[in-house]
């Protein structure tokens, strides 16, 4: 089940209304499964059960990302809320809003009574992290929003400064493309003194990378291949799972890690909804997902590119993960 208006909780705004939802989910799929080499966008793993597959994949022991983002945000997190003065908290992309419980406290200490509005395209995701959120601090006042950052970047007109955070490298899931017009809208929407907080993977050994997304408990294959059980579910297809093998592959030029489905065969798959066949031929990939992972240099300089600047900038010891803290380049003296 999918349709975002059937999971939110009361209270919670969607921007992504169902009708609007399932002709997304027809266009993405007519273009994706239509182009060659055949792809989808990344966000269309995030149903109720990809949701979940992914808390399992930030607990495996080689998904280093979630761990690691966490001991910098333990360390930076009274920093960030220094720094910023934030009275609100948008995150983008929220998930299960786990991390974020460090950031939270951090801007609560500093001021009682600061606003939360996660942010997040699953619906049910949202629901659980919200329903969570309001038993551990119930005098938190939120503002959910069922939306897609990509396409509906509204950010809620709450009390500034407004610390926007985007965590979980949610960023590398954008194409170089996508990343420019996702931080021009950003930044034409920030108002003075507002922040972002994004989290990005680091560029390391690619053996290391690619154990994070090939792992041998085969989570992040079924999370892989769960895209296909959403587009049987959605759009009536007839994708059988077994006739496809997930497959990971580092890309040294554009350091950033594929996800594909491989067909196992040649096979023609049926969307009843869409009227469509499509014929895969054996040994031919649906990239499910890329995954940029970045060098701080480069990162600064793709910020500088659509107006923006990296003011700080924290790492672990390992330099795994980094955590950059950015304004626009025409409001870079401290908010408070
Ligand atoms: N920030 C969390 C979750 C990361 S998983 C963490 O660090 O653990 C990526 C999250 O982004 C998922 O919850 C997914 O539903 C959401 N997401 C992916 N694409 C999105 C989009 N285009 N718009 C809004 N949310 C999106
Ligand atoms: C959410 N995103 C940053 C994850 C990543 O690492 O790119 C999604 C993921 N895909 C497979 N494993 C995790």
């Amino acid at each position: 089940m999918l349709t975002p208006a059937d999971a939110t909780t009361d209270g919670d705004a969607t921007l992504l209304q169902p009708a609007q939802f399932r002709a997304a989910l027809r266009s993405d799929v007519t273009r994706g499964l239509g182009a060659s080499p055949k792809w989808l966008p990344p966000r269309w793993l995030y149903d109720p059960l990809g949701s979940e597959l992914f808390e399992q994949i930030t607990q495996l022991p080689e998904y280093y990302p979630t761990r690691t983002e966490r001991a910098i945000l333990t360390q930076c997190s009274p920093a960030v809320a220094d720094i910023t003065g934030a009275r609100t908290l948008i995150e983008l992309g929220s998930g299960s809003s786990d991390k974020t419980r460090l950031l939270l406290n951090a801007l609560q200490e500093r001021l009682p009574g600061i606003t939360y509005a996660p942010v997040d395209v699953s619906a049910s995701a949202l629901a659980q992290a919200v329903a969570a959120l309001s038993t551990d601090y119930p005098g938190l006042t939120m503002a959910p929003l069922v939306a897609d950052f990509t396409t509906n970047l509204a950010l809620p007109p709450l009390p500034g400064p407004r610390l926007l955070a985007f965590l979980g490298g949610t960023f590398g899931n954008l194409l170089p493309d996508e990343r420019a017009v996702f931080l021009r809208s950003l930044r034409s929407r920030l108002a003075p003194g507002d922040r972002l907080l994004l989290g990005v993977d680091l560029v390391k050994d690619p053996d290391r990378i690619r154990a994070a997304y090939d792992d041998a408990a085969g989570v992040t294959a079924s999370f892989s291949l769960n895209v296909l059980t959403m587009i049987n579910r959605e759009l009536k297809a007839d994708f059988d799972l077994d006739a496809f093998e997930h497959v990971v592959l580092w890309d040294p030029q554009n350091e950033w890690i594929e996800l594909r489905l491989r067909s196992r065969r040649e096979q023609t798959v049926v969307l009843h909804d869409l009227g469509l066949h499509v014929r895969f031929a054996p040994g031919e990939d649906l990239r499910t997902e890329i995954s940029a992972k970045f060098r701080p240099r480069r990162l600064a300089d793709e910020m500088s590119k659509t107006g923006l600047e990296v003011t700080h900038w924290w790492t672990d010891p390992d330099r795994l993960y980094g955590l950059a803290l950015v304004a626009r380049d025409d409001d870079l003296t401290p908010p408070r």
